[in-house]
């Protein structure tokens, strides 16, 4: 390397140390002073002192210098690298990443003390599907491969909640190795499709491949080989028609800033390199920012804490449980809602217009076991009139609560017409209705051999 300044570095710190010499003065103590020996609790004091250098104030900082120097780096030299992370960070972004509003705040602090900081990440969102043309984002993936990561399991989770099991991902070959390393780490199938002679994507050979066990095709646009993909609205269209999800790679979307958008081309789900593509400060290879954004059918599957605005105040919105609000929404109509949603864990129902023809929670309960069903908690939270409490776990497929739900209807509807077969419930389990006091308090659960 043609450095001159390294050159003349030639020694490393510990070479240079001196027994004695130190690189600081400073006046007397004008209290008392005490061996720190005295103050600290043995366990944590030193046998020996650490093996530290001994040199001057002019050693330690021409030291640092000639090592500052060796580095090659964009303050000083033009820059080539192709694709990978660090691209030029103007100053002020560096400058303004280090306000103390940002840089000192403690990432547990509290929603009320963060509040700029909070409108900042919202309006931030906001503004990055603008850009792309998606209807939500999420800023929490740390890099462009986190965003990739993130993305193809919020593909996945929306192919489950459809009861679909695919397991294939499409991947050009030109593609980034993050993308195939993301999709594998998500469980995927890895399925490469040939590129054209020319870089482009070979749709006939997609097209091929395009099945009913693909999950998605993920695809950079423009491509690693700085092309614009000519027929992409056409690709994507070719995978939305066999149920593909199609994800855009954005680490290149400076290109086509403003130009335009992923969402307008057809793409589902898309990250953005931030520190590429709008220069956020990603110093010494990270952190990094990759943010996602989705369409809205992908929206409940967005990574969490969102930023929510409500009136003036900004809060970071944890939990967005799909399967409680799926439930809430398709029983409004038979049952009454305790709180308006969406609610964060758990739908909490009451049968008070069951109550006035005759039928109670207790009733709806037993009813379910004959529909095959184990029954919600019933008669709490004590506030709630008639209350049923359902709180169904993420990882039920879409069918189950559907049957769930069905089940909950049908027994809304026999209230109106055929009331007497919920009173009787349940008729198909080993035993009919119990005293519940008496088996709760008294239940028998020895076994003796008849005589
Ligand atoms: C095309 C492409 N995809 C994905 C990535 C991964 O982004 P990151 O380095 O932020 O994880 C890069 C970055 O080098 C890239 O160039």
């Amino acid at each position: 390397m043609a450095h001159s300044a390294a050159a003349a570095y030639d020694k490393l710190i510990f070479e240079l140390s001196s027994p004695g010499r130190v690189a600081w003065s400073l006046a007397d103590a004008d209290v008392p002073e005490a061996d720190a020996r005295t103050l600290l609790p043995a366990k944590h004091l030193r046998s020996e002192a650490p093996a530290l250098p001994e040199v001057s104030e002019f050693d330690v900082v021409r030291h640092y210098s000639r090592l500052s120097r060796m580095n090659y780096g964009v303050d000083t030299h033009f820059y080539p690298l192709g694709s990978c992370t660090m691209k030029y960070n103007p100053r002020i972004n560096e400058d303004m990443a280090r306000l103390a509003g940002f840089a000192r705040l403690h990432p547990l602090a509290a929603e009320a003390v963060a509040q700029g900081a909070l409108q900042l990440m919202h309006e931030l969102a906001r503004d990055l599907a603008e850009i792309a043309g998606m209807d939500a984002v999420s800023l929490q993936p740390a890099a462009g491969a986190q965003g990739e990561f993130a993305g193809v399991l919020m593909i996945r989770a929306y192919h489950r909640s459809r009861g679909e099991k695919r397991t294939k991902v499409l991947v050009p070959d030109s593609a980034h190795g993050t993308n195939p390393a993301s999709t594998a780490i998500a469980g995927y199938e890895v399925v490469e499709v040939k590129s054209l002679a020319n870089g482009e994507v070979d749709v006939d050979a997609l097209a091929r491949t395009l099945d009913t066990d693909v999950a998605a095709f993920m695809i950079t646009v423009p491509n690693t080989l700085g092309m614009f993909e000519p027929r992409i609205v056409e690709i994507t269209e070719l995978c939305h028609a066999k149920g593909v999800q199609v994800y855009m790679d954005g680490a290149n979307l400076n290109a086509i800033l403003g130009i335009t958008r992923p969402g307008d081309l057809g793409f589902d789900v898309c990250h953005f390199n931030l520190h590429k593509t709008f220069t956020t400060p990603h110093g010494g290879g990270g952190p990094g920012a990759g943010p996602v954004g989705v369409k809205a059918h992908l929206e409940p599957f967005l990574p969490v804490p969102v930023v929510t605005k409500d009136g003036d105040v900004y809060a970071l919105d944890w939990k967005r449980p799909l399967n409680a609000n799926y439930i809430m929404k398709r029983l409004e109509k038979v049952y009454d809602i305790a709180v308006p949603g969406p609610c964060m864990h758990e739908c909490v129902l009451s049968a008070r217009r069951q109550k006035k023809l005759g039928v109670t929670a207790t009733d709806i309960a037993k009813r379910l076991l004959d529909l095959g069903f184990y029954a919600p908690s019933t008669y709490f939270p004590l506030i709630v009139e008639e209350a049923l409490m359902i709180e169904p776990t993420e990882t039920e497929a879409k069918e189950t609560l559907d049957q769930f739900c069905d089940a909950m209807i049908q027994i809304a509807l026999e209230t109106e017409t055929t009331a007497a077969v919920i009173h009787d419930a349940p008729l198909t389990t080993p035993v009919r209705r119990l005293d519940q006091t008496k088996a709760a308090r008294e239940p028998d659960l020895r076994w003796s051999r008849r005589p």
